[in-house]
């Protein structure tokens, strides 16, 4: 059985894609067959990316319909629907098939109410709220700010995962290399990133190391 893990928000341009990546390139490196199901087919964002970056570790496919995507999903050891923004109906059906929901956040209540508005509806619909998870991405400010954040979003039935994407160019010029946000040239913004990845106590994703797989 693979892994689902799904990357859903209603907003175009809120780390969906980016998720998809940084969780795709981190399972690579612990040796899992990855695939990224691009099913924003507007954008094909992760598909493009995929196919520039120069590591080969990372399968990435564009799919118009999720049923299609799904049913190769077991081929994988993790599989990834990176999905597409205005559709409610797409987001509330990979969330049915995910093991794991993120949903990425910036820390204004502009962003942080359509975020915790979103979960209500997937768990509405069936999603057990234990598979959903925030991503604090976009991060500005203090980290007494993020803290604050993190206590409000806390304060829901949902997790919220370690880790954060502060607003750097950096990240954005690592996607533009075909790298993940783990990948740039700057550590602590990749120890930033990697910390966001790391999902074992939601106990959906697992995690070997490179040697035992
Ligand atoms: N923390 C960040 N700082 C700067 N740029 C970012 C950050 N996170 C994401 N980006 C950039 O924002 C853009 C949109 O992100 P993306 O993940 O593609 O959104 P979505 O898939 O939800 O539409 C991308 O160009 C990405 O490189
Ligand atoms: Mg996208």
């Amino acid at each position: 059985m693979a892994c689902i893990i799904g990357m859903v928000s209603q907003k175009g341009g809120a780390g969906k894609s980016t998720l998809a990546r940084l969780f795709a390139r981190e399972r690579a490196r612990d040796g899992f067959h990855v695939r990224i199901a691009d099913l924003d087919t507007q954008q094909t964002t992760c598909a493009e990316w995929a196919a520039d970056r120069a590591e080969a570790e990372i399968q990435a496919q564009a799919f118009g319909r999720l049923v299609t995507a799904l049913r190769e999903a077991n081929r994988y050891d993790v599989y990834i629907l990176d999905g597409r923004p205005q559709s409610s109906e797409q987001t509330v059906e990979i969330a049915r098939a995910a093991d794991l929901v993120v949903i990425p956040t910036g820390q204004t209540t502009d962003d942080l109410k359509p975020a915790v508005k979103l979960a209500h509806t997937l768990t509405d619909a069936g999603t057990p709220p234990e598979r959903l998870a925030f991503a604090l991405v976009r991060t500005t400010g203090s980290a007494a700010e993020r803290e604050a954040v993190r206590a409000d979003l806390g304060a829901t039935d949902y997790a919220v995962l370690d880790g954060f994407l502060p607003v750097s160019a950096a990240y954005g010029i690592a996607h533009d290399r075909g790298k993940s946000v783990t990948e740039t040239t700057h550590r602590s913004l990749n120890l930033k990133a990697e910390a966001l990845a790391i999902v074992d106590r939601l106990g959906a994703v697992p995690r070997r190391t490179r040697e035992a797989a």
